[in-house]
């Protein structure tokens, strides 16, 4: 069994993208052959300074390793340093339909309301598709905003097959039941994201214990007193609940129990220092790795174990299109 998974080096990752996405690349490290990439090919759909691309590129790489990914087990790399995504991603290109991709709700978020949008806005989904069938993945995590990406990765995938013969994987979205998605802070009814305009509306895994405490403190909750779980009615108060349990380990049920009776004041005072105490020792790890020799020689090593994967996967396909390969 192989994991497959990406990050874009797009800003400072965030509480949404560590409860939905990296811890469970950590767990599923420990369980199967494990790929885990920086998808900065993704990132210039939209416009990137290069300065800071470059900066959050190794960032991202930095933080893989800090909330506990090990190069022992699992290879880390940059998407860009192995050219097969880009190859892949145009042959898959001429597999997808206008159609499908003109439902993508993310391309449709991106580009609403302006004139025109870059064609790699529109064919995103490809080359995430790309990403996955190249090292053949049976499990993909990710947040609940990419599963009708994988959606689409995975018709792609039977439909090249039952063209060209049995070749790619079909993988499986491997989300969560709660953790998925992640709400801002200051506006539950949108999701936490590293674009928000207002600093407060996340929490960044490399933001100061202030920071933290004071987002939590103006989270927007609403006007009852009663601490429970209730997406529906109370989404700010469960949110504050789910982030709390993903980094408590406690269950929901275990926390309203433990809050029964409590003000959102107690809880969010709690939540404060759960939070900070876990932060402190990925960031001095972050520290540690992020200016360090090792981090490039980890992302070396990863582009190779990764570029072997991908290069016998390009040769299949290439074969199975009718492609002469010298
Ligand atoms: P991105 O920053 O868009 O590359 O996202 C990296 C990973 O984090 C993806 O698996 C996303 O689905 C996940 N993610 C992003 N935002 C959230 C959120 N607010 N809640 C849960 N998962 C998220
Ligand atoms: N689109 C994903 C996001 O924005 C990132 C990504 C690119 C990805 N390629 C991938 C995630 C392959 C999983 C697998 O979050």
């Amino acid at each position: 069994m192989r994991v497959f998974s990406g990050v874009q080096p797009t800003g400072n990752i965030h509480l949404g993208n560590y409860i939905g996405a990296l811890k469970q690349f950590v767990d599923l490290q420990d369980k199967m052959e494990a790929l885990y990439c920086i998808v900065d090919l993704h990132s210039i759909t939209v416009p990137q300074i290069p300065e800071e691309l470059y900066r959050h590129t190794l960032d991202v790489a930095a933080l893989y390793i800090a909330v506990g990914l090990d190069p022992k087990k699992a290879s880390i790399f940059i998407q860009s340093s192995v050219k097969e995504h880009a190859e892949l991603s145009w042959i898959l290109t001429c597999q997808a339909y206008t159609g499908e991709l003109n439902r993508m709700t993310q391309f449709k978020d991106k580009s609403h309301g302006k004139e025109s949008a870059p064609v790699g806005l529109f064919s995103y989904p490809v080359l995430m598709a790309a990403d996955i069938l190249l090292y053949k993945a049976d499990w993909v995590p990710v947040g609940n905003d990419q599963k009708q990406h994988i959606e689409l990765t995975r018709d792609l995938a039977v439909r090249f097959n039952n063209k060209y013969g049995e070749t790619f994987v079909v993988p499986q979205y491997k989300g969560m039941e709660v953790g998925a998605r992640i709400m801002s802070l200051d506006d539950p009814s949108a999701k936490m994201s590293k674009s928000n305009p207002n600093d407060f509306s996340r929490i960044s895994l490399l933001d100061a214990p202030g920071k933290v405490k004071k987002s939590i403190m103006r989270a927007t909750t609403d006007s009852e007193t009663v601490i429970r779980f209730d997406p529906v009615e109370k989404p700010g108060i469960s949110n504050l609940l789910t982030i709390y349990s993903a980094f408590s380990g406690k269950t929901i049920p275990e926390l309203e129990h433990q809050y029964e009776g409590c003000g959102y004041g107690a809880l969010k005072k709690d939540l404060v220092e759960v939070v900070n105490d876990t932060l402190q020792p990925i960031q001095e790890r972050f520290q540690e790795i992020r200016p360090s020799e090792e981090l490039i020689k980890i992302l070396k090593q990863g582009r190779d174990q990764a570029q072997a994967i991908a290069q016998q996967t390009m040769r299949e396909v290439k074969e199975r299109l009718g492609f002469v390969q010298l």
